[in-house]
């Protein structure tokens, strides 16, 4: 099958960043939202974004054109009909996401490709609110998802396996990089990202060091472009807060992935970083925000512990097939941006010293968050590295 039009649902960030992607690669595209502001606001917002690249010469002005011209702006889903992807981008919820999977099943055809943007939620429960479950699976874009490179794909427990090849030539001829990852929450990064905020906030809670100086180590020492505190105040305390509650309580409540009090009491205040104007730093004009302390060895104690425990859940996503190791390194590098691979970074470091370093944590707070990877061990043992 050839797929020729892609239909996307939901018009907000993901929706319209996706529906250029599609329409820079020559697909007719219709964007649907429910909502006509929003329809109003992703043309207005694609139209900016295209002019912007034709001032910046990245394309010439026929092609900007033609792509704005793929793009079909409507309100209903009926329009999807001679559609062979679709790709969802709607609200996070459940719920809402399996009426609308079964709404859409009586407007395509039986043999369209029907693809949820989640970020948080089971594909295969999405699935099997559908008759026809095996054209169902995840493909999840990065925001903003013209720029970024990483597309990781999600089968559910139902979806035939031709379906997820078919889909993975067409995001990667998207120019995209494509992983592999299992239905499980967060998939790769959202999972393996985990500790970069919870084990910063972890420090600063116990006020080993503030912000500022934890941010440093990570990006001055680290390689990292931004520090866990600035990001945290990027995406918004709300959002990263919500992300790391749902993956807590989809594993049942390991103590792992326990969000932390001090983010709580940020979201609580409404400190919800850059757009409130307050959260781990304050952004009002005058403001002048405090200096890290800039001791190297602490510094170095910092990076060391968060990356370790990055390091670990990247082992364990390996250890319980979520991703191959290769899969997992390109994700954190091209999704989230890392200075290197988590597992590359392991080799550097040594595999034995990892689970030394996991080890003291884990017997000086004797507490199951801090247990290392099976993997890391057996690796130990065998005197294996990563790759
Ligand atoms: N924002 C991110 O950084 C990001 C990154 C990756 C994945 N995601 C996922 O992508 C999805 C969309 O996120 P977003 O940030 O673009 O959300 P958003 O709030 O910016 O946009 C959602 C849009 O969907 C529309 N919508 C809601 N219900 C609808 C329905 N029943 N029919 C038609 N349109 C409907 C809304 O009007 C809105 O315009 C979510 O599942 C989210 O988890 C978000």
């Amino acid at each position: 099958m050839q797929i020729m039009n892609v239909g996307i649902l939901g018009a907000g960030a993901m929706g319209a960043g996706i529906a250029q992607v599609a329409a820079s690669a020559g697909h007719d595209v219709i964007l649907c939202d429910k909502n006509k502001n929003a329809l109003t606001k992703a043309s207005e917002k694609l139209q900016k974004i295209l002019n912007r690249l034709v001032v910046k010469e990245r394309i010439d002005d026929p092609t900007a054109k033609a792509i704005f011209g793929r793009i079909h702006f409507i309100e209903n889903m009926t329009a999807f009909e001679n559609c062979n992807l679709i790709i969802e981008a709607i609200i996070e919820d459940l719920n809402i996401k399996k009426s609308v999977f079964q709404a859409l099943e009586q407007i395509v055809a039986d043999d369209c490709i029907i693809a949820s943007n989640t970020s948080s939620l089971s594909i295969t429960a999405i699935a099997s609110a559908c008759d026809h479950p095996s054209r169902v699976l995840g493909i999840h874009f990065f925001n903003p998802a013209a720029l970024m490179k990483l597309v990781e794909i999600i089968p559910a427990v139902q979806t035939d396996q031709k379906i997820v090849l078919q889909s993975r030539e067409l995001i990667e001829n998207w120019g995209k990089l494509t992983v592999l990852a299992k239905d499980t929450p967060g998939f790769i990064v959202n999972r393996v990202a985990r500790p970069f905020y919870g084990e910063a906030l972890r420090i600063a809670e116990e006020q080993i060091a503030d912000y500022a100086t934890i941010d440093w180590a990570m990006t001055e020492l680290g390689g990292f472009r931004m520090g866990p505190f600035t990001l945290m105040d990027y995406i918004g305390n709300d959002v990263n807060y919500k992300v790391t509650c749902s993956v807590w309580e989809a594993f049942y409540y390991d103590p792992r992935y326990k969000p932390s009090f001090l983010q709580k009491e940020k979201v609580d205040a409404k400190f919800l970083g850059r757009k409130s104007g307050k959260g781990y730093y304050d952004y009002s004009a005058d403001n002048i925000n405090p200096e890290p302390n800039r001791d190297e060895d602490l510094g170095h104690q910092i990076l060391e512990r968060i990356v370790v425990m990055l390091i670990n859940e990247a082992a364990d996503a390996v250890y319980l097939k979520i991703a191959t190791p290769e899969d997992v390194d390109l994700a954190m590098t091209k999704g989230v941006n890392y200075p290197k691979g988590l597992l590359a970074w392991a080799n550097l470091i040594g595999i034995g010293e990892c689970v030394e370093l996991l080890d003291e944590l884990h017997d000086y707070y004797k507490e199951d968050r801090y247990r290392c990877s099976p993997l890391l061990r057996d690796m130990e043992a065998a005197e294996k590295m990563f790759f």
